[in-house]
């Protein structure tokens, strides 16, 4: 590789090679050297254009031996459409410029197109100060060329993924926004008159316990309906926005709805594990992770009737988010999920995308495990794997500086 005042210094000394063939220093058979054996192709035009010689990098990047390409015109490397470029170049040696670092494509023997950098200089007699032609090098850059071509498009898709990011955030960020505005109208509008309805009945029924009992029971009836609103209004809030999120923070929240879970589903046993400072994650990510569990949970009953369900939630020293689920049902096939219709699992993976994390779903349908013992697949698993069910994955890498 030629810097450029080296190559300028080449061309000066390629001159007075000219000068003093017959007293060739050790100097200039050094330069002959380096210009036969460099990886670019090096090669010398007369004033015409014409090719006088010609290294064996030129022979290898262009195709052509010397004897068949040396007294030809340098235009035979020049695509059509691409004249205009050579022209350039002659009308700069004629002008005793160089012409430095010019990215440009020629054309090889065999028709291919190739990604070249051009540098070239002047050659002048020194005894007459005449120009008698230049001195060339191409450096093929095609690698180059087809690297910034990927790089490029990686940037583009990254960008894409980035906004892509950055809406479904948006949306979740909406829809969690809409669910709170819900559950407070539940609580403050609907909460109210049931609360009503329930403290007239009370009262009529204290009233008419002894005159007359009918009313009394009809009266009761209506408390009892009541309190079945109220209990059912109160699970939908918890639904749509556990308020002790807010209060009480994620590990007290997740705490309380796992507890709710296992009061109406005594068989079933679930495990919760935290470790690290669960309490600098933001509103954000505590909804979303929130959310995770939530529906992780009602997968594990409602898909794979699962009996243990162990939730693991940890903060590492380097403030990363770790979050496994892991339950002992009757597994899937993670590849022919319908994810048309089903929202649950792609709900959770655009959570996690969203924060820039990954997410991952480790599962077998359990029909098939008896019969992928034997297989590769059996390896995977006796290295560590869960045996059955499904466990889920996740990772967000920088959990704690995340924006709400
Ligand atoms: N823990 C699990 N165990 C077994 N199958 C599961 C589990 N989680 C999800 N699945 C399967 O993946 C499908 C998609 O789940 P999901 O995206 O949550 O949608 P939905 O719960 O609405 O069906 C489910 O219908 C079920 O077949
Ligand atoms: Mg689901």
């Amino acid at each position: 590789h030629f810097d450029l005042p080296e190559f300028g210094s080449i061309a000066k000394n390629f001159n007075l090679m000219g000068e003093s063939l017959q007293k060739s220093t050790a100097e200039n058979q050094r330069l002959a050297l380096i210009a036969q054996q460099t990886a670019d192709a090096v090669m010398i035009h007369d004033l015409n254009g014409n090719i006088s010689f010609w290294n064996a990098a030129a022979q290898k990047i262009f195709g052509y031996a010397p004897e068949d390409i040396i007294g030809k015109s340098a235009s035979i490397l020049t695509p059509k459409g691409e004249e205009r470029d050579l022209a350039q170049n002659m009308r700069a040696i004629n002008d005793r410029r160089n012409v430095e670092n010019h990215d440009t494509q020629r054309q090889a023997r065999d028709g291919r197109i190739v990604d070249v950098s051009i540098s070239a200089a002047p050659l002048i007699d020194p005894q007459t100060n005449e120009l008698i032609g230049d001195i060339c090098s191409m450096r093929d850059i095609t690698e180059r060329k087809h690297a910034e071509i990927a790089e490029r498009k990686a940037e583009v898709a990254e960008n894409k993924l980035e906004e892509n990011r950055q809406i479904t955030h948006l949306i979740q960020k909406h829809i969690e926004d809409e669910r709170r505005s819900l559950a407070r109208e539940l609580h403050d509008e609907l909460g109210q008159y049931v609360t009503a309805i329930k403290t007239f009945a009370v009262a009529i029924a204290n009233k008419t316990k002894e005159k007359a009992p009918e009313v009394e029971a009809s009266a009761q009836t209506i408390v009892a309906a009541a309190n079945h609103i109220y209990d059912g209004m109160h699970n939908i809030i918890r639904q749509l926005r556990p308020g002790s999120l807010d209060n009480l923070g994620l590990v007290e929240t997740l705490k309380d709805a796992i507890n709710n879970v296992q009061k109406q589903q005594p068989n079933l046993n679930i495990t919760l594990e935290f470790s690290g400072n669960l309490d600098g994650l933001g509103e954000s990510l505590n909804i979303n992770i929130y959310r995770i569990v939530q529906e992780s949970i009602n997968n594990a009953i409602k898909h794979a009737e699962a009996k243990n369900i162990e939730v693991k939630l940890a903060i590492t020293k380097t403030g990363a988010l770790q979050l496994t689920i892991k339950d002992d049902g009757k597994g899937m096939d993670v590849n022919a999920v319908d994810q048309t219709n089903h929202f649950g699992l792609l709900g959770m993976r655009e959570r996690v995308q969203g924060f820039k994390g990954s997410f991952n779903v480790d599962s077998e349908p359990n029909a098939q495990m008896v019969t992928k013992v034997s297989s590769k697949k059996a390896g995977v698993k006796s290295a560590g794997s869960q045996s059955s069910g499904t466990t889920i994955y996740i990772n967000i890498p920088q959990a704690l500086n995340v924006s709400n």
